[in-house]
């Protein structure tokens, strides 16, 4: 999974010179002399998803790939990326969960124009963080993403972290037809007021995957990232102990997951540390069994047959270095309540959305009685506006019948309670997977000034009207 570039970029100028709007921009390098610099084209190209066996797929990329190039950042050193499009419709980059300022959001219409076929636009911040995050459009979403524009970035700690292996799994998930193809129906009515587009095959790294080689006794950080654009899983490896270490980028106290699964809504990302306990020459299924009738084996962690690495595991412990995120002060918070109301019901009836104000067209959610539709475009009233430097206690209150991974922009939100009890590890996210009825307390200082929206990561969902801005003034 290591970067790239040149090869991908000369071989998606050649072989999709056909597909190519006229605009004539000087090609970009992929990745700069200087670190911490790169081009990034997004442009049609073809995929083998599923394996040499199966028919290629055309899909949308970054740099001819899916998942699209590996961005590899280092904490606190300025990035430069400069972003093509090549595409025959606008769109823009979002570098979900990176803290950046509000202008290199990539939100069109709130935050910059759109990137329209041909033009460029270039990205430039400090990563304040390290970690595991990604990249995606957020123009045209459900479509733009559910045609594989995705791809990981990560932001390298300044000291190494001792592990023998830093492993990237990029899950995605794709509705595909016989015949290869994307099927078409984005934007479904009655998906979008239930589960979203969940797809019928999950690729890790671009490929269905059979195999992760691994040698006993080794201790590997892998890092996971939910790419999808409505599927949640559970991942479940057997015959090991996963310890989580960071949630969405952020480390949080190293912990086993609850029941031995990771649970991973829609653009969350979760680190995990595993000490490489089974046997020489053996296999491991690691399964996704979120949903009971649709679970899979993701892949097999394939011992190799050699003498383990080391005769006992690492004692040194598993945790990584904290981010300077700052700590919002609990008891001078101002407190606002978010209500996530629509849906399918039982009897087929979106609850409460009958009567309510800003119903649009195309609803089939709400977030305090307010339908925000789309994408992001010019206009979006912010729902609530923070004095720069407050800190505020979010609850979040999920009345729907449905699964939400609750995403805000620009920050990252303490996790305090879960239906009345407190979430221990210190957890920070910058998306919060709600269960159906949760009631969820989040807590963050708001100190980066701009709109920033706050959405549903079911692409769906976002698009039928879960989704509100919020501002910091
Ligand atoms: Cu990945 Cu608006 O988000
Ligand atoms: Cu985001
Ligand atoms: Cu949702």
């Amino acid at each position: 999974m290591e970067f790239n570039g040149h090869l991908s970029r000369r071989g998606l100028f050649q072989a999709g010179a056909g597909l190519l709007l006229t605009a004539a921009l000087p090609p970009l390098p992929a990745r700069a002399a200087t670190s911490n610099e790169y081009g990034i084209a997004a442009a049609p190209a073809r995929a083998r998803l599923g394996g040499s066996a199966r028919p290629q797929t055309d899909v949308w990329t970054y740099n001819g790939t899916v998942p699209g190039s590996l961005v590899r950042l280092r904490q606190g050193e300025p990035a430069r990326i400069a972003v093509e499009n090549r595409l025959d419709q606008e769109t823009t980059v979002h570098w979900h969960g990176i803290r950046l300022p509000n202008a290199m959001d990539g939100v069109p219409g709130l935050t910059q124009p759109p990137i329209k076929p041909g033009e460029r636009f270039v990205y430039d911040f400090t990563p304040p963080d390290a970690g595991t995050f990604w990249y995606h459009p957020h123009a045209n979403s459900l479509e733009q993403l559910g045609r594989g524009l995705a791809g990981a970035v990560i932001v390298k700690e300044r000291e190494p972290v001792a592990v023998d292996r830093d492993l990237l799994w990029f899950l995605s998930d794709w509705r595909l037809t016989d015949e290869g193809g994307i099927a078409s129906g984005f934007g479904n009515r009655m998906e979008a007021a239930m589960s979203g587009r969940v797809g019928n095959i999950v690729t890790l790294n671009g490929h269905v995957q059979e195999a992760e080689p691994v040698r006993a006794g080794e201790r590997i950080r892998l890092r996971l990232v939910n790419g999808a654009l409505a599927r949640i899983m559970a991942l479940r490896f057997e015959g090991h102990r996963p310890m989580i270490v960071a949630i969405d980028g952020q480390p949080c106290d190293p912990h086993e997951p609850e029941g031995g699964r990771i649970l991973l809504g829609p653009a969350m990302r979760i680190d995990i540390m595993l000490d490489m306990q089974g046997e020489p020459g053996r296999r491991y299924a690691v399964v996704d069994d979120f949903y009971d009738d649709l679970s899979y084996q993701l892949t097999q962690l394939v011992y190799d047959e050699g003498a383990p690495l080391r005769a006992h595991p690492l004692d040194t412990p598993p945790g990584l270095p904290r981010n300077p995120l700052p700590e919002p002060d609990l008891a001078a918070a101002e407190r606002h309540d978010l209500t996530l109301q629509g849906g399918m019901m039982g009897g087929g009836m979106m609850a409460g959305m009958g009567g309510m104000m800003g119903m649009h067209e195309g609803a089939a959610w709400a977030i305090n009685g307010l339908s925000m539709l789309g994408d992001g475009h010019a206009g979006m009233e912010p729902a609530l506006t923070f004095r720069r430097g407050r800190s505020v206690l979010l609850k979040l209150r999920n009345e729907t019948a449905w699964w939400h991974p609750m995403h805000f922009h620009g920050h990252s939100l303490k996790v305090l309670s879960r239906n009345g009890a407190p979430v221990p590890h210190r957890q920070w996210q910058d998306t919060v997977l709600m269960a159906p009825k949760d009631v969820v307390e989040v807590a963050f200082v708001a100190d980066n000034p701009g709109d920033w929206m706050l959405h549903c990561h079911v692409m769906d969902h976002q698009m039928a009207g879960l989704m509100t801005v919020l501002r910091v003034a």
